[in-house]
């Protein structure tokens, strides 16, 4: 099956089948297609929590309106959002070091875009910064979906959930928001409802 068969073929499965479990092969997979995903000035402002503990799993379910995917998936991907100013400014001097390396005359050149990036982070107020950083997470979150589909693994994207409520249960740090999850496993049974999406030209405009 071709890449537009799998999108079709996959939907946001609402049950998995624990006896199925996606592979930590598979997962490490999806992984590397999250972490290949672009992002704004390559900064990649989001730690994702990859989730196999049931206890973990029962928590986010109590605070995610009893959704069952959440604890019968063998996996749950949460995105969380990078929101401190400070921290992403500190990031951009090891995106230039990694994208530098050794060579000094290209840290040298690099010096403009260090500063200009660092400029940019300090010019958005708190809630402009944490918005541009959750924009990244779903970026990263579509990366994944379409990952998952390709590998014939069925998931769920998930906004359904207290955010205050996961950032207790996983204990984040105040410079980390829960997002976003992706739910990852096997489905339980097929999609009850047929594919709907609006029509190309209620879309899309060529001109
Ligand atoms: C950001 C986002 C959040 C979503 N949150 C939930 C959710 O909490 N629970 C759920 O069952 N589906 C959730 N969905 C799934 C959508 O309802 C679903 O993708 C949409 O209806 C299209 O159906 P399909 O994915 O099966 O093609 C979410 C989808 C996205 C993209």
């Amino acid at each position: 099956m071709g890449f537009l068969d799998n999108l079709d073929w996959r939907f946001a499965t609402k049950e998995f089948d624990p006896e199925k479990p996606v592979s930590k092969e598979q997962l490490e997979k999806v992984l590397a297609a999250i972490r290949l995903a672009p992002t704004s000035y390559g900064l990649q402002p989001f730690h994702v929590y990859v989730i196999e503990d049931m206890k973990i799993k029962k928590g986010i379910k109590t605070n995610a309106f009893l959704q069952k995917q959440m604890d019968t998936a063998s996996y749950l991907l949460v995105f969380c959002a990078r929101v401190d100013k400070d921290d992403m400014k500190q990031r951009v001097d090891e995106y230039i070091n990694l994208l530098a390396g050794e060579d000094k005359l290209k840290k040298v050149k690099l010096e403009p875009a260090r500063l200009a990036r660092k400029a940019s982070i300090q010019s958005k107020s708190a809630e402009e910064f944490a918005t541009w950083a959750m924009k990244q997470c779903y970026i990263a979150l579509g990366f994944g979906l379409a990952a998952c589909a390709e590998l014939k693994i069925d998931s769920c994207p998930m906004e359904g959930f207290s955010k205050e409520a996961i950032d207790r249960v996983l204990e984040l740090p105040e410079s980390l928001k829960s997002t976003v999850i992706l739910a990852i496993g096997n489905r339980k049974e097929g999609p009850k409802n047929p594919k709907v999406r609006f029509s190309n030209d209620e879309l899309f405009t060529h001109i």
